[in-house]
């Protein structure tokens, strides 16, 4: 059983640290910026809430982060009353967010200038992946810092990989969200194809997902998109906000990415029709609309 802090209790935040307390057997504290989930976290799973995430930190042994994007990554870790601020030396910090590789870098100086140590370690499988524990975790760093850290990230993940130096994680989550953003769009394509062509959709990918266009895509998203459900899952703003990193990474490393940026401008288009919040299969309302 180890120390351990929580520092962002959303969609994705609130059941791994559940999983940290429950399935890993930790002593976990928690912050969130809203303080009432934090207490809605410690009435159904016990533990603690601390108000600053520096208070958080303070004698834990890991501390783990998920917020939104980099700007809030700083300011919940190396502000003022930040997590590096509380924690102790030998600590690690763990950053489950999805950022920029550039501010993982910067975490990983700014915890060694501490005597901490610090992962980059993005997550991917979505919100029910969170709530089950088996998540796909990318990580960042040191080897060492990763053998002591990764018996405590299996709690809430089903593969957990060290990629590289700090930085990895971030640019391999990238590669994720570029695979993704292309296979979207083709599954979207060819949903809107069938309707046209009076084709029955469920038919069709019950035969075609055995087949070599068979995605996690096409399993799990083309019973929603044929029926124009997109009130879930992945929101469009976090994609957009993913696309976003990924192509600037790609302006500094000289990636073409074309198929990415156009998918980056669609998703803008279905920003316009109001589908902020709308799982990212939501391309498909994009070619539907009259
Ligand atoms: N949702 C998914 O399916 C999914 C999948 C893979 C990766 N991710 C990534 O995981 C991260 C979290 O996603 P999510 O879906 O859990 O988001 P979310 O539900 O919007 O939660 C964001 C969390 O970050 C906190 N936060 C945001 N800005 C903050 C700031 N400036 N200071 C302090 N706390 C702040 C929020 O606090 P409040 O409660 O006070 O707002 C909340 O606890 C994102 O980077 C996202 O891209 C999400």
């Amino acid at each position: 059983m180890a120390k351990v802090a929580f520092i962002g209790l959303g969609v994705m935040g609130y059941p791994m640290a559940g999983h940290l307390k429950v399935k890993g057997g930790h002593d976990v504290t928690v912050y969130n910026r809203t303080f009432a989930k934090a207490e809605k976290w410690t009435e159904q799973f016990g533990g603690k809430a601390a108000s600053t995430p520096a208070a958080a930190a303070e004698g834990a042994d890991y501390v783990f982060v998920c917020v939104g994007n980099d700007d809030d990554l700083r300011s919940v870790t190396t502000a003022e009353d930040g997590a590096l601020a509380g924690m102790k030396a030998g600590a690690i910090l763990i950053d489950n967010t999805t950022a920029s590789a550039e501010v993982a870098r910067e975490l990983y100086e700014a915890a060694r200038a501490r005597g901490c140590a610090f992962l980059d370690a993005p997550v991917s499988g979505g919100q029910a992946g969170a709530e089950n524990g088996v998540l796909t975790v990318m990580c960042g760093g040191d080897q060492e810092t990763f053998d002591k850290a990764r018996p405590v990230i299996d709690a809430y993940a089903r593969m957990v990989g060290l990629m590289g130096p700090a930085g990895s994680g971030q640019l391999t989550k990238m590669i994720n969200q570029i695979c993704i953003a292309g296979l979207v769009q083709g599954l979207a394509e060819g949903i809107h194809f069938g309707k046209r062509a009076g084709l029955d959709i469920e038919k069709v990918v019950e035969v075609i997902s055995k087949g070599a266009a068979g995605s996690w895509q096409m399993e799990n998203r083309h019973k929603t998109m044929n029926e124009g459900k997109y009130d879930f899952g992945f929101a469009v703003d976090w994609m957009r906000k993913d696309l976003g990193i990924v192509l600037a990474e790609a302006r500094r490393n000289g990636a073409k990415l074309p198929i990415t940026a156009l998918v980056d401008q669609f998703y803008g288009d279905v920003q316009e029709m109001g589908g902020n919040r709308w799982d990212t299969s939501s391309l498909l309302a994009r070619l539907d609309r009259k």
